[in-house]
């Protein structure tokens, strides 16, 4: 009898030793688990949350300091050095690409500075020359007049072609009359072309001006050469605080990418280019294109101060 009673006092030792060696496990294991969710799970949402920017081409700082495990904490800090480094390279780029603009300009206009005083000085003097024999010819009754004619009439139209060319190069128009007028003397060549300006035109900062006749040369150029448009239009439209230019065409559109740096990938550097001389000035390009039914692009870029002050 007492060895039964002994027998279950064990068993009954044993089974609460058990309960309280699963109740340990259960506790170890709920402690185990929240130690994971607060130190591990909600930290990682944390960092993928602030790191989710990175997949639509943003560039998210990890300023924020995430609690948790130190591994956690060390790979915030590294992904914002990262950050911080590729911010500093773009902003590098971008600053060595405004460079490249400005001495792009710069070689233009040499350029058309040297067409303008060396080749068509020479090529005046050419056509005075040969009219000058054409004349020596007729009087003379000499057969080769209509020659020395058809010769001059020749060289009259390539100064003619180059002036345009120099036109292009270096818009001196600008500096002479004016984005408005500039860009109507641009438009004019083109016939598919027509050009309105709406608002009170004012005096814009050069580098605007320039950059919007660029961005016009490069937009007409575009619906020119891609888009099959029947009508292109272009229009300056100045408002209280902005100046924008917008192009439209009715031609056959295209797909606009996420990032116009993939058109850059493949070799087409035009809109991006654009884009970036607008933003160096404060401004921005918008794009709305659709297949089969035209594109328009507008650039705006904000008035200055002085300009503001001078309204
Ligand atoms: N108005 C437009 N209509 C239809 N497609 C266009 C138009 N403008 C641009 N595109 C498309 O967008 C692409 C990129 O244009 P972008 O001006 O950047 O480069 P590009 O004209 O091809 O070359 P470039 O570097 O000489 O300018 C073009 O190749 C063309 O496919
Ligand atoms: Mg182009």
């Amino acid at each position: 009898m007492n060895e039964a009673i002994n027998h279950a006092g064990h068993l009954l030792h044993f089974d609460s030793a058990l309960h309280w060696c699963f109740l340990i496990a259960l506790f170890g294991f709920v402690v185990g688990g929240a130690w994971v969710v607060v130190r591990i799970l909600i930290p990682l949402r944390h960092l993928a949350r602030q790191a989710s920017g990175i997949m639509q081409g943003e560039l998210p700082r990890f300023d924020r300091r995430i609690s948790g495990i130190g591994e956690i904490e060390q790979m915030r800090r590294s992904l914002n050095h990262m950050m911080g480094q590729v911010q500093a390279a773009q902003a590098r780029e971008l600053t060595y690409r405004n460079a490249l603009t400005e001495s792009q300009e710069n070689e233009r206009r040499r350029v058309a500075r040297d067409i303008h005083d060396d080749t068509i000085q020479s090529l005046v003097l050419v056509s005075h020359h040969l009219e000058l024999a054409a004349r020596a010819a007729k009087a003379a009754n000499q057969p080769g007049a209509d020659h020395l004619d058809n010769a001059r009439t020749q060289v009259v139209q390539t100064i003619e072609g180059l002036r345009q060319i120099i036109g292009d190069l270096r818009p001196s128009m600008l500096e002479e009359l004016g984005l408005a007028d500039a860009l109507e003397a641009l438009c004019d060549r083109h016939p598919k072309l027509c050009f309105a300006v709406q608002g009170a035109v004012c005096d814009i900062a050069p580098a605007q001006e320039l950059a919007l006749f660029r961005a016009a040369q490069e937009a007409i150029y575009n619906a020119e050469h891609h888009a099959q448009a029947r009508q292109i239009s272009a229009r300056l439209i100045y408002t209280d605080s902005a100046v924008s230019l917008e192009v439209c065409d009715d031609g056959i559109g295209f797909a606009i990418p996420h990032h116009l740096q993939e058109f850059a990938v493949r070799g087409h550097y035009g809109l991006l280019g654009i884009r970036e001389r607008i933003q160096h000035l404060g401004g921005q390009l918008q794009l709305f294109s659709t297949p089969a039914a035209g594109t328009r692009l507008m650039v705006t870029v904000p008035l200055s101060q002085k300009a503001l002050a001078a309204a």
